[in-house]
């Protein structure tokens, strides 16, 4: 076996190879220095795959890192890897899981068309809906990230745990017995991309250190409007954790009312705190 990271994913793919203990693979992604002017992706493999099972590691976020794995994933098939694992931390489009309105593709499942091209199996980490991976041509399976944040949790001693809507709620299920905390949940409205609405709720929460805990964070409202409510209700520390932490637009000024930031590598950022490298080397050491 082999381990291939593309530009998005280098540290997280380094740190599963040595879990692993199986040869990194170094890839150029500029032909000439400074790369492309036009800006377009650029891959070439410096080492030898040919026959091997190659674990080529890549978060297709944002567009050009999409554009990358289909070039890297071509370039191990055609160097004559036997089997390809699609491992994809933070699979982005995961969240147009369906058609909404119509004319619509569903963008999770188009993604998974194209990787299916040149590879046998994908694995990617707490992904918006898993019942996706479902309609995937290739066998596709969803790994955890809550053991990773939920250690991280235990040793920062959090006392309380709380979801920000419905759809993490299974992260604080897992995430509290892992840490021995207690947990809750907020339900939520969308009201347009930057902004949204959480009904009040009674919260045992007041002197807590406490933990927002979400799959993504992306433009920090959703975890910035359930801190405010956590501080109108007395918690004395608020930190906002997450599995994918895109932190885009605002997100910095938006989670200034948080303590702390704290995300995984599955997207690489100055919040990254704890790596899922075991999580994803039990995975693979699991595949049949
Ligand atoms: C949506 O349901 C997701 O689980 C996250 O809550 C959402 O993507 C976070 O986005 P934002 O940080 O922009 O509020």
């Amino acid at each position: 076996m082999k381990v291939v990271g593309g530009s998005a994913s280098i540290p997280l793919a380094r740190a599963l190879a040595v879990e692993l203990g199986v040869p990194f693979v170094d890839v150029s992604f500029e032909k000439h220095p400074g790369g492309f002017p036009d800006g377009e992706s650029y891959v070439r493999l410096l080492g030898q795959v040919a026959r091997e099972h190659v674990v080529l590691v890549q978060t297709t976020h944002p567009d050009p890192k999409v554009v990358e794995f289909l070039l890297l994933a071509d370039a191990i098939r055609d160097a004559g890897a036997r089997r390809v694992t699609a491992l994809i931390p933070y699979y982005g489009y995961s969240r147009q899981d369906k058609r909404f309105l119509e004319g619509e593709t569903v963008s999770a499942k188009t993604l998974a068309k194209h990787i299916a091209l040149n590879c046998d199996e994908l694995l990617t980490m707490t992904i918006h809906n898993p019942e996706i991976l479902k309609t995937f041509p290739i066998p596709a399976s969803e790994v955890s990230g809550m053991p990773a944040l939920g250690r991280y949790l235990k040793a920062a001693k959090t006392d309380f745990l709380l979801a920000p809507d419905e759809n993490a709620v299974r992260l604080v299920k897992e995430g509290g017995a892992i840490s021995s905390t207690p947990w809750d949940y907020l339900q939520k409205e969308r009201i347009d991309s930057y902004r949204v609405e959480i009904a009040s709720k009674k919260l045992a929460v007041k002197d807590k250190s406490v933990a927002i805990v979400d799959d993504v964070i992306s433009t920090g409202g959703t975890i910035a409007t359930a801190a405010k409510e956590l501080r109108r209700q007395g918690a004395r520390h608020v930190i906002a954790a997450c599995i994918h932490g895109l932190f885009v637009n605002n997100a910095e000024a938006n989670l200034k009312i948080c303590d702390d930031l704290i995300a995984t590598d599955t997207v690489q950022s100055p919040h990254t705190r704890v790596s899922v490298a075991p999580e994803f080397a039990a995975a693979i050491r699991a595949l049949d």
